[in-house]
């Protein structure tokens, strides 16, 4: 089969910039893709962290200049790398006044004003580097909002470009949650004309919606699970657009994210104390003696450690584990918590482990290596999420032996399997309502399993353990969905033009 020319787009990506698992599936779905022998090419902005020296990036010659509609004609710059282990060639798109800034969308918790301007500019500039390289893609994969304008791009101010006279266009579709909404003002920047401001393309409630406009003219979307591809065609899990996708179903396909093995294994991971794997778990038991020091927690063997490790957001379910929290902090167990985001949570979570020092600590702020010894040093993980995408948080803990508890949502409901007594069956422990009582239950119930049950906690250990989510097989479905837009492509055309 013909190997494709892949144009991949992302605001985020390991190990250059991080916010959350958009990041991890950027750095490694190119190489799983570039395994299939495709020619991938990755961009995304030159954020101020992202270490030019570092990581070897070279300048590409000659300015990228991109019309930004009614502000004119603004000028950008492109460093060349190679995406680490790989032969992959990465672009980073440079603009000293939209870029090199302290955060990636926001600081200090205040979302950047002119995120509009910024993603605009960025995607115009992905499609200028396209051009600047003589590289045709066969198909742009873009990745939430951030990089919405693409397939709206390509249909239109693009639509009669020699260059992409081939292209198609993917949108994935990482977290319906964040959309992109901005003031319409945004349509005179992204220049496609307004009569693309309209209810079924980039206009909603009278503002631009650039995942709107993705999810409209994107040749075929994608979640990254499939229960969350189900999920978002509702009310509830559809953040407004659920309509839309609804009537979108026909080009909506689910595929789940991978995990990067190489990254998270006990076996060879070097932040563990002691590395450990199913055939010798001696390790587990030094890494959790080691997480309880980190934490200054008393050092005992005898209780279960709950660990969490993500964003403190409402999505993360802060909300059932703060109010769930009082009723844990009364049984015999420990909890970490590693976390950053929204600040009553970061202030709450600091006053429980001042109130319960020897049976809570937390680390607010957001570090690699920890999240590594959290995974590895925990007996049980907690993703209590209202709504999950995919999550890579549970399929980690699955590999270090952690079993994950989870509210049944998107990807944790595809990745876990609920504990089962009598066949000693399952990888997890899973609740269904979104109450502080189904999590207390749930805790309870794998708590006591923990304690009552040595050997079925075991075995289910074993089968977390044994549990894989390549990259390569999510790719091979990236791969059919790639195929599936170039023969569709010219109904496409015929559709837009
Ligand atoms: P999301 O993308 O919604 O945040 P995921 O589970 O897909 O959730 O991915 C989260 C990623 O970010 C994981 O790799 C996780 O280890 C990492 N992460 C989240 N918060 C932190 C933190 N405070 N410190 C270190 N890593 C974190
Ligand atoms: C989003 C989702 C998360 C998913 C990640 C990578 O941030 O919240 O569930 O795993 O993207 O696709």
């Amino acid at each position: 089969m013909k190997n494709l020319n892949i144009l991949f787009a992302a605001s985020e990506i390991v190990p250059y910039a991080k916010s959350g698992g958009l990041a991890d599936v950027a750095g490694v779905l190119p190489k799983a893709l570039r395994a299939l022998g495709h020619d991938v090419r990755v961009v995304m902005p030159r954020y101020y962290i992202v270490d030019k020296e570092k990581y070897g990036l070279k300048p590409l010659d000659g300015p990228l200049g991109i019309l930004m509609g009614v502000m004119g004609e603004e000028w950008g710059s492109v460093y060349e790398g190679t995406l680490p282990g790989s032969d992959i060639p990465i672009y980073f798109i440079e603009h000293e006044g939209y870029f090199g800034r302290k955060g990636l969308y926001e600081e200090d918790g205040f979302g950047y004003s002119d995120n509009d301007n910024r993603f605009i500019f960025f995607s115009k500039a992905v499609m200028q580097l396209a051009k600047k390289l003589r590289f045709k893609p066969d198909v742009i994969h873009a990745n939430d909002w951030h990089t919405g304008a693409l397939p709206v791009l390509l249909n239109t101010t693009y639509a009669f470009d020699p260059d992409f006279e081939n292209t198609g266009s993917l949108m994935s579709i990482h977290n319906m949650q964040h959309q992109g909404k901005f003031y319409k003002g945004a349509m005179d920047v992204l220049g496609v004309g307004w009569e693309h401001f309209n209810h079924n393309e980039l206009e909603e409630y009278d503002g631009i919606n650039l995942l709107k406009g993705g999810i409209v003219h994107a040749d075929i979307i994608n979640t990254v699970s499939h229960k969350y591809a189900q999920e978002i065609r509702t009310a509830e899990f559809g953040c407004g657009l659920e309509g839309l996708v609804d009537a979108h179903a026909y080009k909506l396909y689910g595929i789940l994210n991978g995990v990067d093995y190489e990254e998270w294994n006990p076996s060879i991971d070097p932040y563990l104390a002691k590395t450990y794997d199913a055939e010798d778990m001696s390790g587990k038991a030094v890494c959790k003696t080691e997480l309880q020091k980190i934490f200054n927690l008393p050092q005992r063997n005898d209780i279960p450690l709950l660990g969490w490790v993500g964003r403190l957001a409402e999505q993360k379910g802060i909300t059932l584990l703060s109010s769930a929290i009082w009723h844990l902090m009364k049984m015999d167990i420990q909890i970490v918590l590693l976390g950053a985001g929204e600040k009553w949570a970061e202030h709450f979570f600091r006053d429980m482990a001042a109130k319960f020092p020897d049976k809570f600590g937390c680390f607010i702020g957001y570090r690699n290596d920890l999240a590594h010894q959290i995974e590895a040093g925990s007996d049980i993980f907690l993703m209590p999420s209202l709504f999950e995408p995919c999550g890579l948080n549970q399929i980690y803990s699955l590999r270090y032996g952690t079993l994950p508890i989870v509210r049944a949502t998107g990807g944790l409901e595809d990745t876990i399997e609920n504990f089962e007594a009598v066949e000693r069956s399952g990888t997890g422990f899973k609740f269904y309502d979104a109450t502080p009582e189904a999590l207390i239950g749930t805790a309870t119930w794998a708590i006591d399993t923990w304690t009552y049950d040595k050997e079925g906690f075991d075995q289910l250990r074993c089968n977390a353990m044994q549990k894989r989510y390549d990259w390569d097989v999510a790719a091979k479905g990236y791969d059919a969905l790639y195929r599936r837009i170039i023969e569709g492509r010219l109904s496409r055309r015929q559709h837009w033009e």
